[in-house]
């Protein structure tokens, strides 16, 4: 006798049968619309990231603006500047992050003017970029002399950076240091500065992650000392998080992020099941891209399957928009429509 299945016989199989009836019961839209596209800005010439395959360190220039209008074109029309700096530019407070004149305000300038309205600007609010030592924020000693990150002086200086961005027209600030407080000290500095309509997307949940790696690199931004354990969340945490959206709600945030995406799923989901009503964004980071890279490179994986199954995984998880830098590669292969 036949193995007998329930009558009426269910067979899910019916909806995998081709790619069209696939399409058709799909539960997961991609747009290149949810992407946010990293970019790093730097002075001097045009550099590759080693760690990063086929990302760059960009000047400000005709080579970027076509860069961008490359991505604009293929529906990608968000981007989060990050700067780079020489270290003879560095000093222990992190003061280049708010001079009107350095890299991302002027890119930020640059890009408004050349591509108005048809862009999203976004900036990150953070020191280590900044400093010479590689922390997020201004150290002190405390009185048995071990160092720790000052938390209310370093806020203030966010506070600055955002105003210095904000006046060269950025449209969201993201604030990435995890300093407790920081977006109720950026919240009220715009607000004084008159920049009422400048939003904060804020790095809520941000872990302590080895997936950072690459980026330290490609942003010269690795503590020299230490690691980022006190002030970024401990990986083994998940309701932690909702409390960090939570406050960072309480103080003005518009836009809340989880970071890492790919290693922290449920947290995404977690988020979004929480406050169902707050937009949430999920950094898939330097670490996740280059894992990927890296592996298609050895001839382990798809590289075009593997991304786009992990950003479908993301925006299934819960995430609105997805900070990645596989946005032009994956704008360029969802034209191609979803490879499931
Ligand atoms: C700055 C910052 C980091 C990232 C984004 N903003 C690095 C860090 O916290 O060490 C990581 C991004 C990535 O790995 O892609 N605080």
């Amino acid at each position: 006798m036949q193995i007998s299945l329930a009558y009426p016989t269910v067979r899910p199989r019916r909806l995998r049968a081709n790619k069209l009836i696939r399409d058709a019961v799909a539960e997961t839209e991609l747009s290149p619309a949810d992407f946010i596209m990293p970019i790093f800005v730097k002075k001097g010439p045009k550099e590759p990231i080693e760690a990063m395959p086929g990302y760059y360190r960009w000047p400000v220039g005709d080579e970027l603006i076509k860069h961008v209008e490359e991505a604009v074109e293929l529906g990608v029309n968000k981007f989060i500047l990050f700067g780079v700096l020489p270290d003879e530019e560095k000093d222990p407070e992190g003061k280049a992050s708010y001079d009107p004149h350095g890299v991302v305000p002027t890119a930020i300038r640059v890009l408004r003017e050349t591509f108005g309205d048809r862009v999203l600007l976004f900036a990150d609010v953070c020191l280590c970029e900044y400093t010479d030592h590689g922390h997020c924020g201004v150290i002190t000693t405390d009185e048995r002399g071990r160092w720790r990150v000052d938390n209310d002086k370093t806020i203030s200086i966010y506070a600055k950076e955002a105003v210095a961005y904000a006046d060269a027209g950025v449209d969201f600030v993201a604030p990435s240091g995890m300093m407790d407080g920081q977006v109720k000290a950026i919240r009220q500095a715009l607000d004084l500065a008159g920049y009422q309509d400048v939003g904060i997307m804020a790095y809520s949940a941000k872990y302590a992650s080895a997936f950072y790696g690459p980026f330290r690199v490609a942003a010269a931004s690795a503590p020299k000392f230490g690691d980022r354990r006190t002030y970024q969340m401990d990986p083994r945490n998940a309701q932690e998080a909702v409390k960090e959206v939570m406050l960072d709600l309480e103080e003005g945030a518009d836009i809340v992020m989880v970071k890492p995406a790919l290693a922290y799923l449920d947290v995404i989901r977690l988020v979004k099941q929480s406050f169902p009503w707050v937009p949430l964004a999920a950094y898939s980071v330097s670490g996740e891209y280059s894992m990927i890279k890296a592996a298609a490179k050895a001839g382990y994986i798809d590289e075009r399957i593997a991304a786009l199954e992990v950003l479908y995984a993301i925006k299934r998880a819960g995430a609105d928009l997805t900070l990645t830098y596989y946005a032009v590669e994956a704008a360029k292969w969802l034209k191609e429509g979803a490879p499931f």
